[in-house]
């Protein structure tokens, strides 16, 4: 059985409702899970949404994300030490596929300068779900949010999107693709049989 997973995947794509979806079925199957997420409602995380919200700087915003998760990992740490099964919706992969595509511009590679500044400070996830969905239906699915981020945009989702198959391409055995279009039920049952295999 897996102890910390992720759930990552462009806004819209649904991982949220998946991952609650999960979280659900393995509490009602009498597993110890819990399900926590990315930008946190801590004091870190509200920094990291007004960050978000009012474009600072990007690279004042890909701090404010690590030092939010930094202490994120500080709970996760333990929780997988009692035990638990960590469900995680969004996580370092957010940072590497979003802030890559906010920092193209400012640092070559960025995608290995965030890996070589957090790395080191975290745990890896042992699964990640991947939930892949076509940008304009992302987009659709989102459409009707009081507030759209900046980040919420056709092009931006578009390079994200394709950081994030970037990064599963390095990590085969780490990451489960999950093809987003599906029904949710049916998501949530290839994610708790990969969850549960030895
Ligand atoms: P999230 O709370 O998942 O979005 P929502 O409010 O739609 O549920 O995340 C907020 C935004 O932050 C989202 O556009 C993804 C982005 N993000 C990053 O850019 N980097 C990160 O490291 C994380 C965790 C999120």
């Amino acid at each position: 059985m897996k102890r910390f997973v992720t759930f990552e995947g462009i806004d819209g794509s649904g991982k949220s409702t998946i991952s609650k979806g999960v979280y659900e079925k393995l509490k009602k199957e009498g597993y110890d899970a819990i399900l926590t997420f990315e930008p946190t409602d801590t004091e870190l995380g509200k920094i990291v949404k007004k960050c978000i919200e009012e474009n600072y700087d990007p690279v004042v915003t890909t701090f404010a994300f690590i030092a939010d998760r930094i202490q994120h990992v500080g709970e996760i740490k333990k929780w997988v030490k009692d035990n638990k099964i960590v469900l995680c919706d969004r996580y370092a992969d957010s940072t590497y596929a979003y802030q890559a595509v906010q920092l193209e511009d400012i640092i070559e590679n960025p995608i290995k300068w965030l890996k070589e500044l957090h790395d080191r400070f975290i745990i890896k996830p042992e699964l990640t779900f991947l939930c892949v969905l076509d940008v304009d239906k992302a987009l659709g699915r989102i459409k009707n949010r009081e507030k759209l981020v900046s980040f919420e945009r056709k092009e931006f989702l578009e390079k994200v999107q394709k950081n994030y198959l970037h990064l599963a391409s390095l990590e085969r055995e780490r990451f489960v693709m999950i093809d987003a279009s599906k029904s949710v039920n049916k998501i949530v049952d290839e994610c708790m049989v990969k969850i549960l295999e030895r």
